[in-house]
């Protein structure tokens, strides 16, 4: 079984993290994201996956090389961004398509019944079969009402008031190669905007999915993902966490530090003692002075943390930026990469 997974995008809202490090790899509980997908999809019957890239596209490559535990690893990079709808017409020009592939955006944390997907997909006779999420808060989405068979009626813009349905696209679709054909080859798309609402009430359904899911395209969504990982709260291998629910990675030194409660520490990092990182993930290489409080922050690799600095909830330091001694980053700040803060 084959898919096609987007991994192509800028990942502005995660900036300064993307700003070298495209959002499909960056670390997550100490692994490149696309591991879990990968392993998902795995567990679903895939073994042959097409990542679309452009932004940055080397970089997904030397995370990921050309096999995941089994699975073959393909690249299509474009010249140009080809937004979520060009790069399956680029795969279709290339010739890489099976007859029926999977569709994914290349940020979601997700344990949904992709076999059940494809069973629906195939009963109804559909063109594409979309995953629906039920969210509690539909504002910040536009919703994807279903008639009684299941069709997919409209793709409603997020607007103000009360929805008609609390579902949402998922960004996992299940789809007939035939799909790709009605894309104009050469040019951006959005499967959302353009290639989906063509197909309302003309082949296309909806797939109720059950289960975890979360896009981490945002710090905010990044961290619940990271809480959740550390939790069980969806399967994944990671090594065992410390009794305060945290990872602390290979070649570490964190002595006289609290690491927790829910922390990440990635691989070759030092924290000194009387530091707490408390809900706060760092990524390799980050140096930590003593007597420094992180909390709910995310630390790119090779940043230096000086004794005595804090980093307040929600703020994103960017790779190899200085936080000097006693100096504070405030609450939802971003610090680019480099940056000398203090
Ligand atoms: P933001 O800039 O923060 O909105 O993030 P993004 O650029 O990743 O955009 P978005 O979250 O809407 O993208 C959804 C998925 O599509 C992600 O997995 C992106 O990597 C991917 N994607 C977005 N634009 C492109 C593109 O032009 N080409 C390819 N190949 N993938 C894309």
């Amino acid at each position: 079984m084959q898919a096609l997974v987007l991994a192509g995008g800028e990942g502005t809202r995660l900036r300064p993290l993307t700003a070298d490090v495209p959002k499909p790899v960056l670390p997550l509980a100490g692994r490149p994201f696309l591991g879990f997908m990968l392993d998902w999809l795995g567990r679903h019957g895939v073994d042959d996956v097409l990542l679309s890239c452009g932004f940055l596209s080397d970089a997904v490559e030397e995370a990921l090389g050309d096999d995941w535990r089994g699975i073959r690893l393909r690249y299509v990079r474009e010249r140009e961004p080809l937004g979520t709808g060009g790069p399956l017409r680029l795969a279709y020009d290339e010739g890489l398509l099976d007859e029926r592939l999977y569709m994914l955006n290349g940020d979601v944390l997700c344990d949904f019944d992709l076999t059940a997907q494809r069973e629906r997909h195939a009963e109804t006779g559909a063109l594409a079969t979309i995953a629906l999420t039920a969210v509690e808060d539909t504002s910040s989405y536009g919703v994807v009402p279903t008639a009684p068979d299941g069709q997919v009626e409209a793709f409603l813009e997020k607007r103000p008031g009360p929805a008609p349905t609390n579902r949402v696209n998922a960004g996992c679709y299940l789809l007939e190669r035939e799909v790709a054909e009605r894309i104009p080859s050469g040019a951006a798309a959005s499967m959302e905007h353009d290639v989906f609402p063509s197909l309302c009430m003309n082949g296309l359904y909806g797939f109720h999915a059950e289960g975890y899911w979360m896009d981490i395209g945002t710090p905010e969504r990044y961290l619940e993902a990271t809480w959740d990982l550390l939790e069980g709260r969806i399967a994944s291998d990671l090594p065992e966490r410390d009794a305060g629910g945290s990872l602390v990675g290979e070649g570490s030194v964190v002595e006289g530090a609290r690491i927790g409660p829910k922390a990440v520490v990635g691989e070759r990092c030092v924290v000194g003692a009387g530091t707490v990182v408390d809900h706060a993930v760092l990524h390799d290489g980050v140096t930590v002075g003593e007597r420094c409080a992180l909390e709910r922050c995310i630390v790119a690799r090779d940043v230096r943390i000086e004794d005595g600095a804090r980093v307040e909830a929600g703020a994103v330091i960017g790779a190899g930026a200085v936080v000097a001694a006693g100096a504070t980053v405030g609450a939802g700040a971003r610090v680019e990469p480099g940056e000398r803060v203090g």
